[in-house]
């Protein structure tokens, strides 16, 4: 068993980090923020993932996990070094690599014997070679250091599941020193690994998240011309799923993909060929149908009613997707500021988005002429509502039954960006109920 140190506490690291220990690994996460740590040690996760908080008292009780903000102690202990802070994106599309050049330095300066730095963080192609050099530039004392990339691939609200049954634990080496001990470190999980070079480990990272948004993207543009030529996107997706070369995951039509990944490294992948001098045409059809996609109920509800002034709007679900509190790249964000401006008097709800949103945007009157009110259910936000607007699929917001909306809404005008419902039962029902792809 090795000694990890983790840089960074988000979905990356932590998730990392917890994982490591539970199959054995001695864990120590490190975090600039002093009260996070605290937080941390007393069991109480920053961010809202399934299972993780048990792991982390499970695994902190058994000693074989901790937190700090003591990097200069954490770096000299360890085996290896898991680097899982923030990428962010830029206003050009380019990743902010300031993040991973600090904890590269703190690395630097402070390493006391041979130590391997894995990059779990999404970064672009080249870059871990840079690391690599950065650090040893940097390097105080004798010691050899190398970089791997190990790019992950999980998913918010699953990210422990993810973690704990990958797919493929992807590796990225240069030597074979680096390569054994990436195995030895990833033995206990049992899964299946590949190995490759650092750079295509890179790659496959940005390939898959982009595939996959590629497949929504598709998704969404067939589902438009289903509209426009009387189809009916979910039969046109099951239709194509049985197909194996194609798959049942991923066809659902909707309002966009939103979340931490997708948008980030759909604009990294076509930033990087820019700066190759190469047009990445596909990635970049998939960015443009995913920007006009995440306003598309607000456009077909502007072309029903007059004006949003003085209308009371439902709208369930505020966060990206089911299952996290994070409103990164959220539908919402894209629709919420529009109904304001246009003067709507918003009734929101969401289950665990809703104090994450109250920070974006405070209870009571906008900067433009309407409102927004926090609401502790999907029945209060649909009392005496003019127009509903579904933006996230909670299992409590599909749960609402369509004579709910004919009962508690004045007119029942509902805008579904999931498609929860069937259309005829919603027309039984007797609501007006517009969705994605079906007529
Ligand atoms: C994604 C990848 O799944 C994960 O492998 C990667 O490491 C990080 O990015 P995440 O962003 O957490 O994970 O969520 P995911 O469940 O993949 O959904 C992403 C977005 O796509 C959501 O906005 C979701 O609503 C949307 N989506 C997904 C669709 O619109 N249709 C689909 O069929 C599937």
């Amino acid at each position: 068993m090795f000694k990890i140190a983790v840089a960074g506490t988000g979905y990356v690291g932590l998730v990392a980090g917890v994982c490591f220990a539970e199959v054995g690994h001695q864990v120590i996460c490190v975090d600039i923020d002093d009260h996070k740590v605290k937080m941390m040690k007393q069991g109480i996760s920053p961010i809202f993932e399934a299972g993780l908080e048990e792991l982390m008292r499970k695994n902190y009780k058994a000693g074989r996990l901790d937190y700090t903000t003591d990097y200069v102690s954490a770096y000299k202990a360890a085996d290896a070094i898991f680097i899982g802070v923030g990428t962010p994106e830029q206003p050009d599309g380019s990743a902010n690599l300031s993040y991973i050049a600090t904890v590269a330095r703190q690395i630097a300066e402070n390493i006391e014997k041979d130590c391997l730095v894995v990059v779990k963080s999404t970064v672009p192609v080249g870059t871990n070679d840079k690391v690599e050099q950065f650090i040893n530039d940097f390097l105080v004392n004798d010691v050899k250091v190398e970089v791997a990339s190990n790019p992950e691939f999980l998913a918010q609200g699953t990210a422990v599941y993810d973690t704990l049954h990958a797919k493929r634990i992807i590796i990225g080496t240069e030597s074979k020193w680096a390569e054994n001990m990436l195995m030895q470190i990833y033995e206990p999980f049992k899964l299946p690994i590949v190995s490759v070079n650092r750079r295509s480990a890179e790659m496959i990272k940005y390939a898959s998240n982009d595939f996959l948004a590629l497949k929504i993207s598709y998704m969404n543009d067939i589902a438009n011309l289903c509209e426009l030529v009387g189809a009916d996107i979910q039969d046109v997706a099951k239709g194509m799923s049985f197909d194996d070369r194609i798959g049942s995951k991923f066809l659902n039509a909707g309002i966009g993909y939103g979340g931490s990944c997708f948008p980030k490294d759909t604009k990294a992948l076509e930033y990087l060929a820019r700066q190759n001098g190469y047009e990445f045409r596909t990635v970049k059809a998939a960015i443009e149908v995913n920007a006009d996609q995440k306003t598309l109920l607000f456009k077909k509800a502007s072309r029903r009613l007059i004006t949003f002034h003085g209308l009371k709007v439902a709208v369930l679900g505020l966060t990206f997707k089911p299952g996290t509190d994070d409103l990164r790249e959220a539908p919402s964000l894209e629709n919420i500021p529009l109904l304001l401006e246009q003067g709507a008097d918003i009734y929101a709800y969401d289950p665990v988005g809703m104090d994450n949103f109250k920070r974006k945007y405070p209870e009571g009157a906008a900067n433009g002429s309407g409102s927004i009110t926090y609401v502790n259910g999907p029945e209060e936000a649909l009392n005496g509502a003019n127009v509903c607007f579904i933006f996230t699929e909670w299992g409590e917001i599909k749960a609402v039954k369509p004579a709910e909306y004919k009962a508690k809404m004045r007119t029942p005008l509902v805008y579904d960006g999931r498609n929860l419902y069937e259309v005829s039962t919603m027309k039984e029902a007797g609501v007006e109920y517009y969705s994605v792809g079906r007529k």
